[in-house]
C-alpha cells in the first residue's frame, strides 16, 4: 500500500544490535541506457481492445528457461497502462463490478452511491495480491482470488468523508477483504464468469476460525467470543501466498490502523502501534464497538495473521493460522522441502521490522486441502538475522528457548506468537527496511525479499545503516536474497543483494543504487514464475513520485529480470498515481493478470469527492477504479518472451 500509516510503521525501539557496515560499493555499476525505450501499446479510456486468439499448446517452463525477449517500455507519466510492443492489455475486474453470485449482482453506480449491502456483492477497493487456481487445465479457465487492501473513503462514498455514518463504515468494511471470481477466456477476450458457483466476497465481517497455538489463548478471548477461536473478518490484506495443496493465503498488513486506542497504551499495545486517535482514518468504531480497543482490548490481538482460504468452496470458513506468527504481514511465499515440509517466507512491512519463515512439522500429503487442513498449525516459526560477511541465521520463536521465557513476559507459545515482534526483539533479529513480498526461485531455491524503502533509517534516534540495509536514509529500497544451507528448512544461510534500487542520474549518492538496465525504486510485489523469470512491481508513494529522488520515476511500474543475471527490463507502466501490485499467470504462462491499485491517488493519499477524477480517470473516464488487468501477447506466446 502507498498509504503511510506512519504512526504505527516505526514502533521498534528495541535495543537489538545493528551492524554498522555498508555493502560493497564495487557492485554499484551502472550499465543502463542500453535498452530500447520505445513506448509500446497503450490503453486508457476508450482504448481497450480485445485479446487475439492464442496458441494453446502446453508450455514446459523448464525447457523454456528464463529468456526474456520483449522490448523494454519507457517510463511514462500518463494515465494509462503501458505494455511492450506486441502485447495488449484488457481491464477485467474493477472496483464495484459484481463478483458473480447468482441472483445478487448489483451494478456499479459511477457516483459511488452503491449501498454497503451492494458493495459486499461487488469487487472491493484497492486490489492487491492475487493467485490463479486452474480449472480444466488452467489455460482458458480458472479461479482468481485477490485481496482488496484498503479503502479511500474520499472515493468510496458519493460525498467522501464530509459526513460519517455507520452505513459508510459498513460500506468500507464491505469493500475490504478478498474476492474470489471465476474467469474464462472467450473468443473476444477474458471475462469474469457471472454468475459463477465459485464467486465469493470475504469482507471485514466474514466469520473465520482461529487455529494453531494462539487459538483459545487468554489474549484472544473477547466479550463476543469467550472461546478465543472465532473472529469476524480480515482486512488490510496486502500480499498473498498460494499453497501447493491448492489454497489461497491472504496476509493482514496494516490492521493496527483500524483500532482506536487508549490515551496511554501499554507496552504491548505500543509495540504494535495502537494509539489514541488511531481509529480516526477508517472510523469503523462508529459502527462496531470491537474496533474501540479502549473497550475491547483483545480484539486487536485477533488481527495480524495469515488467513487460509479454499478458493473452490464459497461456503468454507477461512482459517487464521497463528503458528505463522503475528505481524504487519506482507507476503507468504510457500514452497516445499525435498521431504514435503511446507516452508512459508514472510516479510513484515514496517520500518525496522523483520523477515520470518515457518517450517511445518509434517510433510504435505496427497489429497489437497482435505488432507492438509492442519499443515500450517504445527511447526516452527523463525526470524532472520543477517550478519555482516554474507552469512545469516534463522532464530526459532519457541517458548522456553533462549530469552522467550515466562520471566521475560512470554507465558506460553501462544503469547510468543501474539507478541512475535517482542520475541524477535529479544532474539536479536535484524531490523530491516520494510520487508514486502518474498519469492522462492523454483530452480535454484534461492529466496528473495523486497525491502521497499525506509526513510527513518539513520535518523538521530533510529538505527543506522547495516550490511543488509546499507543506506540511511533509504528512499529507493533493495532486493535481498539468500540461499539456505541444506534444504529450505535449514537454519543457516548465505545472503547478498540482488540489487540496490535507484536512479544513477540522481545527485544524491544514496538514491543512485546499482541497477543494471531499467531504473526503479520502492520494489514491493515480487514473484518468480515457473520458468524462473522474476517480476518486480513498485509502490513508490504518490507523495514522492516525480519529485526529488523519484524525479525520473513519475509512475509505478513492473519489471522482469533473470535473477541469475540481474538486468532489469521494464514491462509495464501503470496509470497516474497507481501502485502496480498482485500478479498471477495461467498454467501455460500465456496470460498474465496484474492488479492496478489506487489509480489517481492524491499526494495527500485521500481523494477529494468534489473532484474524484482530478488525478486519474482510469480506466473508464470517471472516478478512478482499482482493477485487474489481463495481458496477453498478440502472437499468443508466453508472457515475457
Ligand atoms: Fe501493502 Fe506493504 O504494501
Ligand atoms: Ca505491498
Ligand atoms: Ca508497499
Amino acid at each position: 500500500m502507498a498509504k503511510d500509516f506512519s504512526g504505527m510503521e516505526d514502533s521498534n525501539s528495541s535495543a537489538n544490535p545493528s551492524i554498522h557496515e555498508v555493502s560493497d560499493p564495487a557492485r554499484r555499476v551502472w550499465l543502463g541506457g542500453g535498452l530500447a525505450l520505445a513506448a509500446g501499446s497503450l490503453f486508457g479510456p476508450g482504448l481497450l481492445t480485445a485479446c487475439a486468439s492464442a496458441a494453446q499448446q502446453a508450455t514446459n517452463p523448464v525447457t523454456l528457461g528464463r529468456a526474456i525477449g520483449f522490448k523494454s517500455v519507457a517510463m511514462a507519466a500518463i494515465d494509462a497502462v503501458v505494455v511492450p510492443e506486441g502485447y495488449r492489455a484488457q481491464v477485467l475486474y474493477r472496483w464495484g463490478d459484481p463478483v458473480g453470485i447468482a441472483g445478487q449482482m448489483p451494478a456499479f453506480k459511477p457516483d459511488a452511491s452503491n449501498t454497503a449491502a451492494e458493495q459486499a456483492l461487488q469487487a472491493g477497493m484497492h486490489h492487491d495480491g492475487m493467485a490463479f487456481f486452474p480449472l480444466d487445465g488452467g489455460t482458458r479457465r480458472g479461479v482468481l482470488a485477490m485481496n482488496h487492501e484498503y479503502t479511500d473513503d474520499g472515493m468510496l462514498h458519493t460525498d467522501g468523508v464530509k459526513t460519517w455514518s455507520a452505513e459508510k463504515a459498513f460500506k468500507s468494511m464491505a469493500a475490504h477483504g478478498v474476492s474470489v471470481i471465476e474467469v474464462e477466456r472467450a473468443d473476444s477476450g477474458w471475462k469474469v464468469v457471472t454468475p459463477s458457483r465459485y464467486a465469493r466476497r470475504i469482507t471485514a465481517r466474514t466469520p473465520m476460525r482461529i487455529a494453531g497455538p494462539a487459538a483459545g489463548h487468554a489474549m484472544m478471548k473477547t466479550a463476543a467470543d469467550p472461546s478465543g477461536t472465532l473472529v469476524l473478518g480480515t482486512f488490510n490484506n496486502c500480499a498473498n501466498g498460494r499453497t501447493p495443496w491448492g489454497t489461497y493465503l491472504t496476509c493482514e498488513e496494516n490492521w493496527a490502523g483500524y483500532f482506536e486506542g487508549p490515551e496511554l497504551p501499554d507496552a504491548h499495545q505500543k509495540r504494535w502501534g495502537l494509539r489514541k486517535g488511531g481509529g480516526n482514518y477508517f472510523r469503523w468504531q462508529v459502527a462496531d464497538e470491537r474496533f474501540d480497543a479502549t473497550k475491547h482490548p483483545n480484539e486487536f490481538n485477533r488481527f495480524g495473521w495469515i488467513v487460509e482460504i479454499d478458493p473452490m468452496d464459497p461456503t468454507s470458513t477461512p482459517v487464521k493460522h497463528t503458528a505463522l506468527g503475528r505481524a504487519a504481514h506482507e507476503g507468504a511465499a510457500t514452497a516445499l522441502t525435498a521431504g514435503g515440509k511446507a516452508v512459508v517466507y514472510m516479510g513484515e512491512d514496517a520500518r525496522f521490522e523483520y523477515i520470518y519463515k515457518f517450517v511445518s512439522r509434517d510433510a504435505m500429503k496427497p489429497g489437497g486441502l482435505a488432507a492438509n487442513r492442519e499443515l500450517l498449525d504445527h511447526g516452527t516459526l523463525y526470524v532472520a538475522r543477517f550478519d555482516a560477511g554474507g552469512k545469516g541465521e534463522w532464530l526459532p520463536l519457541v517458548h522456553g528457548q533462549g530469552p522467550l521465557t515466562v520471566a521475560n513476559g512470554f507465558a506460553d507459545q501462544g503469547e510468543v506468537l501474539i507478541k512475535s515482534r517482542q520475541a524477535s526483539d529479544a532474539l536479536g533479529a535484524t531490523k530491516m527496511d520494510r520487508p514486502e513480498w518474498t519469492a522462492v526461485d523454483p530452480i535454484t531455491k534461492q529466496v528473495y525479499c523486497t525491502l521497499t524503502n525506509n526513510s527513518d533509517r539513520g535518523k538521530p534516534d533510529r538505527p543506522g545503516a547495516d550490511a543488509a540495509n546499507p543506506r540511511a536514509p533509504n528512499t529507493m529500497g533493495q532486493i535481498i536474497r539468500w540461499q539456505e544451507q541444506g534444504d529450505l528448512d535449514g537454519t543457516k544461510f548465505s545472503w547478498d543483494h540482488l540489487v540496490l534500487a535507484g536512479d544513477p542520474a540522481q545527485p544524491r549518492e544514496g538514491a543512485r543504487g546499482n541497477v543494471r538496465g531499467d531504473i526503479f525504486g520502492s520494489p514491493d510485489g515480487l514473484w518468480i514464475d515457473p520458468r524462473g523469470v522474476m517480476w518486480i512491481q513498485t509502490d513508490a508513494s504518490s507523495s514522492v513520485m516525480g519529485k526529488g529522488d523519484y524525479s525520473n520515476l513519475p509512475n509505478n511500474q513492473m519489471l522482469a529480470c533473470d535473477p541469475t543475471k540481474g538486468d532489469m527490463r521494464r514491462f509495464l507502466v501503470g496509470p497516474t498515481g497507481c501502485e502496480v501490485t498482485g500478479i498471477a499467470m495461467t498454467s501455460d504462462l500465456r496470460t498474465l493478470f496484474v492488479n492496478i491499485q489506487h489509480p489517481g491517488e492524491s499526494p495527500s493519499e485521500r481523494s477529494d469527492p468534489e473532484a474524484p477524477s482530478r488525478f486519474s480517470k482510469w480506466p473508464d473516464g470517471g472516478r478512478p477504479r482499482s482493477a485487474t488487468v489481463v495481458i496477453t501477447k498478440n502472437d499468443g506466446g508466453v508472457i515475457g518472451t
